[in-house]
């Protein structure tokens, strides 16, 4: 099955992904993740999307696809994915639907979160995000069982540079021009559900469990 998560920065894409891609049993490919390790092992293309990711910009659709179609073609994903941050342009989701073609194959569903902007700023001022394995905390809503580390892992939790309220205003816009005209895109090829995103975690995580069954 081939997932796509949509949604507004914070507005609970990594959340959700964890328990969906585990129920649906194939991986979860998060570009903003994928790019983040890629900076931390000072690759090509981390050093790339550095500038891009801190000023709240999208980095340039042909690195972004050429990463993700890589991905994608891994033994693991070959039998589906949860896609978390792609696409988000129009070129973007073309890609995608023409590489899906050539193995005449579709995407599935996509799942819209929908949530508020005053929402989102608030989720992001107080984003937490473990340094291994990039799992979301926040600091009031979901903290972690002991400050600083991660439940999971035991990683370093660390605020994201692009975290910050000015860069998170002008990935709010960004979504708004580049990426919210996916909404009626994927709409009108009749695969959209629109997720309502505030309220309790879990409760989301079964609307959209419920959505896909
Ligand atoms: P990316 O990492 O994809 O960031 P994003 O889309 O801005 O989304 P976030 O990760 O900020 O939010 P989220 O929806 O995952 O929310 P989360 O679950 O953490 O991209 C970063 C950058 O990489 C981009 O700006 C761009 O530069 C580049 N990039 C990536 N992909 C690209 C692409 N395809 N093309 C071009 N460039 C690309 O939750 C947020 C907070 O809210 C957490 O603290 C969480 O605990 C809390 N929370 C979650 N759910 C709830 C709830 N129900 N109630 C209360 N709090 C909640
Ligand atoms: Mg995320």
């Amino acid at each position: 099955m081939q997932v796509v998560l949509l949604g507004a920065p914070g507005a609970g894409k990594g959340t959700q992904a964890e328990a969906l891609s585990a129920h649906l049993n194939v991986p979860h490919i998060a570009t903003g993740d994928l790019f983040r390790a890629a900076r931390q092992s000072g690759t090509e293309i981390g050093n790339i999307a550095a500038g891009y990711m801190d000023r709240g910009e999208l980095v340039p659709d042909e690195v972004v696809v050429r990463m993700l179609l890589e991905r994608i073609s891994l033994p693991d994903a070959q039998n589906g994915y949860l896609l978390d941050g792609f696409p988000r342009t129009l070129d973007q989701a073309k890609s995608l639907g023409d590489a899906l073609g050539k193995n005449d194959s579709t995407l599935d569903a996509v799942l819209y979160l929908n949530v508020s902007n005053e929402e989102l700023v608030s989720r992001l001022s107080g984003r937490w995000i473990c340094r291994k394995c990039q799992a979301p905390y926040h600091a009031i809503s979901a903290p972690p069982q002991k400050d600083g580390t991660c439940d999971r892992c035991d990683g370093e939790l660390y605020q994201r540079e692009d975290d910050q309220e000015a860069t998170v205003r002008t990935r709010l816009g960004v979504f708004e021009k580049d990426t919210a005209p996916l909404i009626e895109y994927y709409r009108s090829q009749g695969i959209l559900s629109e997720i309502p995103g505030e309220g309790n975690v879990k409760e989301i995580e079964n609307k959209m469990i419920s959505t896909l069954s």
